[in-house]
């Protein structure tokens, strides 16, 4: 670990729910979850942030949000995101996982469950 690394590891992770069910249920893998994590993944890699003391970008199972999915969550803030396109991953990107600044537009309300 480098004097520059944080105590987390990461400066910022993010888990993306690819869960999918079977027999239509919702889930977020309907929502276009994985082409959202994968664009994630290539604009944080793009951007230069990935690897220690930066951001990761990680796959999840179900997160149990569902009824507000597709979902994401950013640690170590625990703040959860609930998103449409790629214009908004962008935003999520360079806003708070480059900038640190949280996007509350897209932010999942509290009483969101499965
Ligand atoms: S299927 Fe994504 S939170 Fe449950």
């Amino acid at each position: 670990m480098s004097a520059a690394t944080p105590p987390g590891y990461y400066r910022h992770h993010i888990f993306f729910c690819l869960n999918e069910r079977d027999g239509g249920q919702a889930c977020c893998a309907q929502h276009g979850a994985q082409q959202a994590f994968e664009h994630c993944k290539a604009r944080v890699k793009a951007l230069g942030l990935a690897g220690p003391g930066q951001v990761r970008v990680n796959k999840a199972g179900c997160l149990d949000r569902c009824a507000g999915g597709p979902v994401a969550v950013v640690y170590p803030e625990g703040v959860w995101y609930t998103y449409v396109d790629a214009s908004d991953i962008d935003e999520i990107v360079t806003s708070h996982l480059r900038d640190g600044v949280v996007v509350e537009r897209l932010r999942l309300p509290p009483d969101v469950g499965r």
